[in-house]
């Protein structure tokens, strides 16, 4: 039924044109295939070591906050995360990919084979006839709470899977709290304003996207555009493979291949807490005809209860919050009822 699409890496076996639920309406078209290639403006580059050092971190905390009021987002070297690690669980969730399908299905993220649940294999959830439909699989598994964590979606093989994403998992929480100590200073905030949002309810997911190649890649998303819920979103990318572009002043850019460094993005929560100084950026992957592209999100969601709101310290008469406070779990309600229509949540809570 239209509620349960075939998994795109099976469609991509079969077909030689992408159906029409997956094609985007002419003026969406995906132009600038020229993926991988140098923007015009190069992402900013933050040297992660040179943040968490005293000297030399003012410089480096200037640039951060440059990078965010424009890109809402930059790329970390020197982050601290072994290039075998990284290198190690792509390839194990590559393997995983390629298990057959049965073997996959034992971590579906179908209830009874029928119904959507946010964790496991399989597709982003359909929830109407008209939704268009993106040009990926997905692997989806809740890293945070580690008391929280549900075994029966985790990957029993390869039988590292498990061992690297909780090691990568420990990593990215290091990076993000270094991250968001700085983030908070350059707003003129206490360091730990971002940091001491997330209790030990604050869920982290990690995100395994899948690109099978597509024979059409003008007339389809891999990934639709949009903007991240959440706090902050620490991206690895397929080192090889091109695809990711951001919006910027109304145009597309291409994120290069970067091997071993990491992309990192402010989600809505801080677009919000900061009181919309710095904005969450859009972006959307595209397809390609010859490769595979495989990409881990890790995202840094909110205790559900906790309340989302300008932060006091950036308020005042001239500076009135431009955002409605709501709790956590009403925005990701709001956020994937948008998503899945194409539109973005945050600009109904202005
Ligand atoms: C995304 O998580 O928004 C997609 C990123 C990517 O595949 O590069
Ligand atoms: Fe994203």
């Amino acid at each position: 039924s239209w509620r349960i699409p075939m998994l795109v890496q099976e469609l991509a076996a079969k077909v030689q044109q992408p159906p029409s639920r997956y094609v985007q309406p002419e003026q969406y078209h995906p132009v600038s295939l020229d993926v991988g290639a140098e923007t015009p403006k190069p992402i900013p580059v933050i040297d992660l070591s040179r943040l968490s050092a005293a000297d030399g971190a003012d410089d480096e905390s200037g640039k951060l906050r440059l990078a965010l009021q424009s890109w809402g987002l930059f790329l970390v070297a020197n982050h601290g995360i072994d290039s075998d690690l990284m290198d190690d669980l792509i390839d194990a969730s590559r393997e995983f990919f390629h298990l057959p399908l049965e073997d996959k299905q034992k971590c579906s993220n179908l209830i009874d084979g029928k119904h959507f649940q946010v964790e496991g294999y399989g597709n982003d959830p359909v929830r109407s006839k008209d939704q268009s439909l993106d040009w990926l699989d997905r692997l989806h598994l809740r890293v945070e709470p580690e008391d929280e964590r549900n075994l029966a979606h985790w990957p029993e093989h390869p039988k590292t899977f498990r061992a690297l994403l909780h090691e990568y998992t420990l990593n990215c929480k290091r990076i993000k709290d270094c991250i968001l100590r700085t983030t908070a200073k350059t707003l003129g905030l206490n360091e730990d304003y971002f940091v001491a949002q997330f209790n030990n309810k604050a869920p982290s997911f990690a995100r395994f996207n899948y690109y099978p190649p597509c024979p059409r890649p003008d007339l389809v998303f891999g990934f639709k555009p949009h903007s991240d819920s959440g706090v902050l979103t620490i991206l690895l990318m397929d080192k090889d493979v091109g695809g990711l572009q951001v919006l910027r002043d109304g145009m597309w850019h291409n994120v290069p291949t970067s091997p071993y460094r990491l992309l990192i993005n402010i989600g809505d929560y801080v677009e919000i807490m900061s009181n919309g100084i710095f904005k969450s950026p859009v972006h959307r992957a595209v397809t390609n005809t010859e490769k595979e592209r495989i990409s881990l999100a890790m995202f840094h969601g909110l205790d559900p209860e906790k309340e989302i709101e300008p932060a006091a310290a950036l308020l005042n008469e001239k500076q009135p919050g431009r955002y409605r406070t709501l709790k956590a779990k009403e925005y990701l309600a709001g956020f994937f009822e948008h998503f899945c229509q194409g539109t973005r949540f945050i600009e109904s809570v202005k």
